[in-house]
């Protein structure tokens, strides 16, 4: 996979490209001090996180950020104060209210679907951009397309594309996971679909599976096949309750997407033998509840205990856990006292 590759499936390059046949989206620029402080591990205070979508106040002033961290004199208390961008912020409201209020937020190429755990609603519904910083700010997926965007490719000579970082609003869709497919595309011809949610079950594929693999077959070679930028590429496909398929994402062809249940080995080769039919891409989905695995996204995540704790849902938990702190302390000033021998 070539650094140009990746940079052809960047969302503000395919969109334009298949705009009628995707989700309704907005691309907005991302500022420098917007991009900053999500960089930044310190600053962890969210403001306006809170899920009423008021519209938040801007002022005229020529800067976007306020950082204010007041210290008091006690120097173990201190209280941090979220950096305010008022004018993105209020860009960032438009869009989503131009969207229908409710939105899916990813970067130039990935969504923060390894912080859905923290949310209130464990979801990556956005209704205001403190929504979209909690999310961003707890993904590593996010992290990656802002520094390691070229990582995987074989061109590690060339000099990296500069690339200008954006924020995509997506209007939010109730997908269901079984209708989502991956499909796998070398030298623009559809050789493989995966089911997208492998870890799953679901027994509507394995009963319409000569429809399904129709129906994107259809869909590539009537809207896809020759459009895109490169000849090798991924994309991502989802077939609604009537039956019509939509895209959902572009992805490089090479080892940062995950190849579901074919390997890259597989792919690379051209090489997908299958059962499947003649002349069609191979089709694979999971076939029995028994093989049925843990959500790949779960070892980002940290016990609920502390979500709650850091989020202070949990009343119960933090007096819980202030006790805890407490009686410890007290333990270690008694062992103080008398040392053990
Ligand atoms: N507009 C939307 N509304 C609600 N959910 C969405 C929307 N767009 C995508 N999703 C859900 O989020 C998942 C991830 O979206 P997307 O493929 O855009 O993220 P990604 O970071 O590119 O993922 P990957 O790393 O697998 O390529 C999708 O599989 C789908 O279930
Ligand atoms: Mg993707």
């Amino acid at each position: 996979m070539k650094k140009e590759q990746v940079v052809h499936c960047q969302f503000s390059v395919w969109y334009p490209i298949f705009k009628k046949h995707t989700i309704k989206s907005l691309i907005l620029p991302l500022p420098q001090n917007v991009i900053d402080y999500l960089l930044d591990d310190g600053t962890l205070v969210i403001s306006g996180s809170d899920h009423n979508s008021q519209p938040i106040q801007t002022n005229n002033s020529e800067s976007d950020a306020e950082e204010d961290v007041q210290w008091s004199d006690d120097e173990t208390t201190a209280i941090a104060t979220a950096p305010e961008f008022p004018e993105f912020a209020s860009t960032v409201l438009e869009a989503i209210n131009a969207l229908g209020g409710c939105v899916f937020p990813k970067l130039n190429w990935s969504a923060p679907r390894d912080a859905n755990w923290i949310a209130l609603n464990s979801s990556l519904e956005c209704r205001s951009l403190g929504d979209v910083f909690l999310l961003f700010k707890s993904s590593d997926f996010i992290t990656h397309d802002l520094t390691q965007a070229f990582l995987q490719c074989s061109d590690q000579d060339s000099p990296d594309p500069v690339i200008s970082y954006e924020l995509v609003l997506r209007k939010w869709a109730e997908l269901i996971p079984g209708g989502e497919f991956r499909c796998f595309v070398k030298e623009n011809k559809l050789i493989a679909v995966s089911q997208r949610d492998h870890t799953q079950y679901y027994q509507h594929i394995l009963k319409q599976e000569q429809h399904i693999s129709q129906a994107i077959q259809d869909f590539f070679s009537q809207h896809v096949q020759y459009r895109f930028l490169d000849e090798d590429f991924v994309f991502d496909v989802y077939r609604d309750s009537q039956g019509r398929v939509w895209l959902i994402d572009l992805n490089p062809f090479g080892e940062v997407t995950d190849s579901l249940l074919f390997s890259w080995d597989e792919l690379m080769s051209g090489e997908v033998v299958d059962h499947q039919q003649q002349d069609g891409p191979a089709f694979r989905y999971t076939t029995s509840e028994v093989t049925v695995q843990p959500s790949p996204c779960l070892s980002y995540r940290i016990p609920r205990d502390f979500v709650d704790l850091s989020a202070g849902e949990d009343a119960y938990k933090l007096i819980d856990f202030l006790k805890l702190t407490k009686s410890q302390q007290e333990e270690s000033e008694e062992e103080e006292e008398n040392p053990p021998q």
